[in-house]
C-alpha cells in the first residue's frame, strides 16, 4: 500500500481551513480589481482549484507551465516555461499561485516576467514556504504554512511525478 510510504504532515482539514482564510483575505483585497489567478503547473493545480472556489469574486484563472526541478529533488535554478498563457495579462491584477516557495527562484523569475508582460500588479500566493532553502528575497503576500527543510508530497506536490493526488500534505519516508 503506497500510503505506508508517507506520513501526514498537514492534514487535509487544516489545509482546507487555511485556504478558506486566504480566500477571504484575497476577496477583500481584490474587490473592484481585475483578478487573474495564475496557477503555476503542475504543483499548484490542487491548491488553485480550492483557492479559486474560496474567493468570492468574478476572477479569471490562467495556467503557466514551468519546470524548475525536473525529476530531481533539488533546484537547478533554471526556470523554463513549458506551457505559456493563452491570453494576454496586460492590465490585469495577477496573483501567482504556487504550491511551494523553496529557493524562491521560480517565483522571483515569474514576478519579473509578468511585470514585463504588462500586468497592472503582480503578487504571490503560496501554500508553503521553506525558509531554510530560500536563496533570493521574495515577498509572499498570501502564505498558507511555513515548513521545515523536509521533502513533502501530496496536495499537488510530487516525488518524480507521483503522489500529487494525496489529499494531505505528507512527508515521504525513506
Ligand atoms: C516546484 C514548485 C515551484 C518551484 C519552487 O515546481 O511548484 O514552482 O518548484 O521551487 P523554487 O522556489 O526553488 O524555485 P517543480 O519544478 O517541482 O515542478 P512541478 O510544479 O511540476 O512539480
Amino acid at each position: 500500500m503506497y500510503r505506508n510510504n508517507v506520513e501526514v504532515s498537514i492534514p487535509a482539514d487544516d489545509i482546507a481551513a487555511r485556504v478558506r482564510e486566504l480566500g477571504q483575505r484575497i476577496t477583500e483585497d481584490y474587490r473592484d480589481r481585475r483578478l487573474v489567478l495564475l496557477s503555476v503547473l503542475k504543483g499548484s493545480f490542487v491548491f488553485t482549484a480550492d483557492l479559486a472556489r474560496s474567493i468570492d469574486l468574478p476572477l479569471r484563472v490562467e495556467f503557466l507551465g514551468v519546470q524548475s526541478y525536473g525529476d530531481s529533488t533539488t533546484s537547478t535554478g533554471v526556470v523554463q516555461i513549458t506551457q505559456d498563457l493563452t491570453k494576454p495579462i496586460e492590465g490585469e491584477d495577477v496573483l501567482i499561485v504556487e504550491d511551494i516557495v523553496d529557493t524562491g527562484l521560480t517565483s522571483s523569475y515569474l514576478m519579473n516576467h509578468l511585470q514585463h508582460r504588462g500586468a497592472a500588479s503582480v503578487k504571490l500566493c503560496a501554500l508553503l514556504h521553506k525558509p531554510a532553502k530560500t536563496a533570493v528575497p521574495i515577498d509572499i503576500s498570501y502564505l498558507g504554512f511555513t515548513i521545515g527543510d523536509l521533502f513533502v508530497v501530496g496536495y499537488g506536490l510530487d516525488a518524480a511525478q507521483r503522489y500529487r493526488n494525496l489529499p494531505d500534505l505528507c512527508i515521504l519516508k525513506e
